[in-house]
């Protein structure tokens, strides 16, 4: 069965464009992005959507009236919420619906550089204000509190010394892009990315982490040891 997912964003959307390039093309993928919701109009996730022909619909959460979210997931027969930049707090009744099948993706180490107020660029910032030489990107699921929920899997990318809380967030990103579906596919049983390597040991190796691009093209095969 392939699951139905709803893609929760309020920006440009390339983590968006990620799961639909890793599932889309696939004859029986095992999910589908059949509903992105944009917390404001405008946002790129939307032309995303619209040239992939996903239903969107853009849901502002002071205007949304209590329960509309949810109902909008229900006409759509949605399985499994993904939080994709997204920047608004879930409503209750959508986490509590939806118990351990709402996912985010974050780009730092958590615990470490998250909770509330820390979001896109902050996190870098904060990150490199720290002095940590290891950031990365975390999947987890989401429950009532920012940044809390169990962790699903990490990858570590390096923070280099000339690093600006852009190039950092561009590097993240880009391991982002391959972590989330990945993440997403374990997640629905395919494969476990959490017994397939250590990405601990991964990281601590200088030539994989020396050039920051070779971290992104290697995750996949990696993962698919
Ligand atoms: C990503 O770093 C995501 O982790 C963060 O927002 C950034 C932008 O994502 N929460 P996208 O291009 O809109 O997917």
């Amino acid at each position: 069965m392939t699951a139905r997912i709803a893609v929760f964003a309020s920006g440009g959307g390339t983590n968006l464009q990620a799961i639909i390039d890793h599932f889309h093309p696939r004859p029986e993928p095992a999910a589908r992005v059949e509903l992105v919701v944009a917390s404001r109009p405008g946002i790129g996730a939307l032309d995303r959507a619209a040239a992939s022909g996903v239903a969107r619909v853009t849901m502002r959460p002071a205007e949304t009236p209590p329960g509309g979210l949810l109902r909008v997931l229900e006409e759509h027969r949605i399985d499994l919420i993904v939080l994709a930049g997204y920047l608004q707090l879930v409503p209750n009744d959508v986490i509590a619906q939806y118990h351990e099948r709402v996912v985010n993706i974050h780009p730092a180490l958590l615990p470490s550089f998250g909770g509330l107020g820390m979001y896109g660029i902050r996190v870098h910032q904060a990150v490199l204000e720290s002095g940590a030489r290891v950031s990365g990107a975390t999947v987890h699921l989401v429950d009532d509190e920012y940044d809390r929920g169990r962790i699903l899997s990490q990858w570590p990318v390096p923070v280099l010394r000339q690093d600006t809380p852009e190039t950092l967030a561009a590097r993240v990103l880009r391991v982002e892009h391959h972590l989330l579906p990945l993440t997403l596919e374990a997640l629905l049983g395919e494969r476990s990315p959490l017994e397939a390597a250590d990405p601990v040991t991964f990281a601590l190796r200088p030539a994989d982490t020396a050039d920051a691009d070779d971290v992104a093209a290697l995750l996949p095969s990696i993962l698919a040891r």
